[in-house]
């Protein structure tokens, strides 16, 4: 099944029982790939001061619901706690493994960046490692320009690893009729 907009999906703000399946989905991104900064699973009890910085509603967290499950969730997160840089913020988006590939990262991107510039927010950054070609790719076609790559930033199984930095000013940002 290809995601479009006739796909029985819902993007909604996520509430917090939805977080063992948020969970669970972050789980299976850290095990299974090296898309996340975690090394290990993480803990329900792990998440709360996550789910908790996120109560704040400029910092929303967006659930994909599929026939009554949660099957990814994007957020926008604070990128710097310097009151400088109050208007600008970090996305974050993670799908379980069966609902990869198929065009929902992308609509659930551009739903976030659409909830990003209702918020009045000025920029979305982006942090990809650099051997996420799906999240790159994902990005790029999203409309995020490439600012740099961090490197050697990130240590993992031994080996160092580089950052991608994008960035996306909303005000150039054209919101779709159909996304
Ligand atoms: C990264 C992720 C969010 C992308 O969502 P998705 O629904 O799988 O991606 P889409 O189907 O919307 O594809 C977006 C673009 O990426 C490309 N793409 C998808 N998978 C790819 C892959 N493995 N390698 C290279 N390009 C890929 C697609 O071809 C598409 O471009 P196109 O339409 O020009 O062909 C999703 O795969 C995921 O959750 N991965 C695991 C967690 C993760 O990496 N999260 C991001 C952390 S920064």
């Amino acid at each position: 099944m290809a995601y479009n907009s006739d796909t029985q999906i819902t993007f909604r703000p996520a509430v917090e029982t939805d977080m063992p399946a948020l969970t669970a989905i972050l789980n299976a991104a850290i095990t299974g790939t090296t898309s996340t900064g975690y090394l290990e699973p993480v803990t329900l009890e792990d998440r709360l001061p996550w789910w908790d910085s996120h109560l704040d509603p400029r910092y929303p967290i967006l659930a994909a619901e599929h026939a009554g499950e949660v099957i990814g969730y994007a957020s926008l997160s604070p990128w710097s706690p310097y009151p400088v840089y109050r208007d600008t913020v970090e996305s974050s988006l993670f799908l379980a493994p069966s609902a990869q590939g198929r065009g929902l990262g992308t609509a659930l991107m551009r739903e976030l960046l659409a909830e990003a510039k209702r918020l009045g927010h000025h920029v979305v950054l982006s942090r990809i490692w650099s051997q996420n070609a799906a999240s790159l790719a994902m990005c790029r076609k999203c409309g995020y320009e490439l600012i740099g790559t961090q490197r050697e930033v990130g240590l993992r199984n031994g080996a160092r690893e580089d950052c991608v930095l994008l960035q996306i000013i909303l005000k150039d940002y054209v919101v779709s009729e159909t996304i």
